[in-house]
């Protein structure tokens, strides 16, 4: 499969087969995650694989019970991690800048690109992932089972295992809405419904297709995919509580300034 092939052949897989990913297997994807470009060639990022069952039980709350974590056999969790470099610079008596927010953001960056790849290596060779955004929403409490030391963040993370479904590809917004030419082209009224025309049938569309999803959009008495989008999913409620929950693990981990 080319490359190409296999990224316009992704799609989430959320049902998976309870067979092991080998280790041969494991390593290859992870070995070709690890040439994505980095920061500096700094590589400030680690990654958790979590295979053991207790441990992904522990995990199956903080990432807001999705089935995915008990039943895909591996779970990976990129973190941004600029501890191991800070010790290297300690160890070689190098002045250390990094207690920093930039710090944070070249990591997760970092972190973010290693994941990709080692995501789309995976499909290349017929394993399904599903990214899980509880990883950032409960970096706190994620942090605390995998036993990060401080400079250590979870980013990203997703369940990885061999596909016991096969979802139809999901629809993207068009490429013309997405990409500007030499400067940003801000758009009309007009032009961003047409943007949206698609998404808001198919979208609504998906929505009603899942009973429990339905009911929840049903009993919210939303009208339209929009509204799904930040009356019942991402409400502001829960953004600000887990923006808090980030800035407040950031501090926690010497990430803001704490040497200042
Ligand atoms: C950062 C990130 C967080 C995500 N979090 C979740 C999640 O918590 N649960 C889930 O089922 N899907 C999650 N997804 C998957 C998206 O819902 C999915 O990528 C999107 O709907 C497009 O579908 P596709 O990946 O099948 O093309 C996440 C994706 C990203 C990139």
């Amino acid at each position: 499969m080319s490359i190409i092939e296999a990224i316009n052949r992704h799609r989430s897989i959320r049902r998976y087969l309870p067979d092991p990913v080998p280790e041969d297997l494991l390593n290859e994807i992870l070995a070709a995650g690890v040439r994505a470009s980095s920061s500096g060639n700094m590589q400030t990022y680690s990654i958790i694989v979590t295979r053991d069952r207790e441990l992904r039980e522990q995990l199956y709350w903080p990432h807001m019970e999705q089935s995915m974590v008990l039943d895909a056999p591996v779970l990976l969790t990129f973190c941004a991690d600029f501890h191991r470099m800070r010790r290297w610079l300690d160890l070689s008596n190098a002045p250390d800048n990094f207690d920093n927010f930039m710090s944070f953001m070249i990591a997760a960056i970092d972190a973010t690109l290693v994941s990709q790849n080692v995501a789309l290596a995976a499909e290349a060779r017929g394993l399904g992932i599903c990214y899980m955004g509880s990883t950032l929403a409960n970096c706190d409490e994620i942090g605390r089972i995998l036993q990060l030391p401080p400079n250590v963040v979870p980013v990203v993370g997703f369940s990885l295992g061999y596909p016991d479904e096969d979802p139809a590809p999901r629809d993207r917004l068009p490429l013309d809405g997405l990409v500007h030419y030499e400067m940003y082209q801000d758009y009309s009224d007009e032009r961003i419904r047409e943007i949206y025309t698609d998404r808001e049938l198919r979208g609504w569309e998906r929505y009603m297709s899942f009973p429990r999803l339905r009911r929840l959009v049903e009993e919210s008495g939303v009208q339209n995919l929009a509204q799904v989008y930040t009356a019942v999913k991402y409400t502001r409620e829960s953004h600000h509580e887990f923006s808090q929950t980030v800035l407040d693990y950031l501090a926690a981990q010497d990430f803001m300034n704490n040497g200042r």
